[in-house]
Order: structure tokens, then sequence, then C-alpha cells
């Protein structure tokens, strides 16, 4: 089984992570798209007409089922996407439903995504359905994307952006924070300084592999993280060794948040 990843950039790692773990068995295509992040800061033509070349790419290497691992382009492009090739397209969206379940009282959620994914149909939608008590507030991270491609985490940079972005929001009330973009998942432990210590950060990854497993008929495993079924590309080129090694240490510090948030 051959698996097409697709992101703008660096978020997808995150979500080929956890690929890598639970479906250690199949074979995995990354492709970043570099030269166009970040998606969620363009138009939604473009965003459509770069998932639309990427899937031909990843299909023309033999991928068997692509992953769109970005909520900007699932949002603007799965649909579309779907209709225009055979093999299945698996998208991701905010993981609101599993914070919407766990919420109680007076408690609220945060849902941080980019302005695309933000003002999108596809998440109003989403969150017609399930946010039955208007539990759930949204918040645009536009800058936070540029950040990981700069690979700036742990920085005061970060940190001043965050305290602008949190300055309207009174942080002590969430129960859950929706890491609603894949590059997010890199500065969690910058939410933590942030947010009381039980609030939950919830994100799509897991529930995105659970169901590329269901669509292609596999199970999920348990297991250590394997790098040597991958193919990285960049924008259509295969990643040079600088790339390669800057996406081991993308892998390096998302197993260190695992540990220390304990995910
Ligand atoms: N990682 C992407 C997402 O999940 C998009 C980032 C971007 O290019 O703006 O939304």
């Amino acid at each position: 089984m051959k698996i097409g990843i697709f992101d703008s950039g660096i978020g997808g790692i995150s979500v080929l992570h956890e690929a890598l773990i639970h479906l250690p068995d199949a074979e995995y295509i990354f492709y970043a798209d570099t030269d166009h992040v970040p998606y969620g800061l363009k138009t939604k033509e473009e965003i459509l007409g770069f998932s639309r070349d990427i899937v031909k790419f990843l299909t023309d290497k033999g991928a068997d089922a692509v992953l769109i691992a970005c909520n900007t382009a699932t949002a603007v492009a799965a649909d579309r996407l779907r209709h225009e090739f055979t093999i299945p397209i698996i998208g991701m969206e905010p993981a609101v439903k599993p914070a919407v379940k766990q919420n109680t009282g007076d408690k609220r959620i945060l849902v941080m995504a980019t302005p695309v994914t933000i003002r999108e149909n596809k998440l109003h939608k989403l969150l017609d359905t399930v946010d039955k008590d208007h539990a759930v507030d949204l918040l645009e991270m536009p800058e936070l994307v540029k950040f990981a491609e700069a690979g700036c985490f742990d920085s005061d940079e970060v940190r001043t952006y965050l305290t602008e972005r949190y300055s309207t929001i009174d942080t002590g009330r969430y129960s859950a924070l929706v890491l609603g973009c894949t590059h997010f998942n890199y500065f969690i432990p910058l939410y933590k300084e942030f947010f009381p210590e039980d609030t939950a950060i919830i994100d799509g990854n897991m529930g995105t592999v659970r169901q590329l497993a269901r669509i292609m008929g596999e199970e999920v495993t348990e297991g250590q993280m394997i790098n040597s079924y991958v193919n990285y590309y960049v924008s259509g080129r295969p990643a040079d060794e600088k790339t390669l090694a800057l996406i081991q240490k993308l892998h390096e510090r998302l197993d260190m948040i695992k540990e220390i948030a304990g995910r």
C-alpha cells in the first residue's frame, strides 16, 4: 500500500509521524509544497490549483490513496479532488467533535486555525452539526505557519505573537484547545504556558490516520516510528540532505512533545 501525504509545508510531518507509528507497513510519499507555503493566506483558486497538481504528482508516483495533511487544503479542495481523481482522498478537519464531547459546565472550546480554514464553509457546517451549545470560539492564527516554517518554535517572538493573539480572550475559560492546522502541533509546549494545566490540547492527526486505515481496510497498530519507508519531496523535487536532516529534527521534536504532553 502506497500512501501519498501532502501539506503546504512541514505541518504534514505531524500527521505522517502518527501514520508511521500506527500504519508502519505502508510505503509513504510525503510532499511538502514549501514553494507555496502558507496556503492559509492564499486564494481558494490558488489552493485548489496547488492541491490538484500535487494529487496528480502523487498518483503518477503510484499512490493508492492520498491523505491531505492540511486543514486548509481540505477545506478548499477535498470535495473537488474527490470528483476529479478515482483513488481515495482523505482530508482533515479541526477535531471539534471530541472537544465538544469532553466539555462540561460553562467551559468553552477554542479552535485555532488559518484564516482560510476559519472562514470556509466546511468548518461552519461542522459547527452547525456538533456545537449545539455554541461553546466553540474561533481564533485565526495567520502568522504561526511562518514561524513553524522558519523553525522558530521556542522563541520569544512566538511568545510575543501568542500573547498578542490571546489578549482578546480569557484563556482560563477553555476546557480544550483544538489545533486546526497541522503546523500548530510544534508549538504545544508554548500553548501550555498560556492555558490552565487541565486544558486538553486536541488535534485531528490520529483521527485522520484511523480514517485512512478504515478506508484502506487496514488495522492501526501501536509501535515504534519507522522512518525508512518514506520518500520526501519538496514542491516536486526530491528532498536534499539538508531538508532530510531538518525533517529528522521535526520527528524528534514531535516525539519530545508526545513525551512532555503525555500524548
Ligand atoms: N498545515 C496547514 C493546515 O493544516 C496549512 C498551513 C498553511 O500553509 O497556511 O491548515
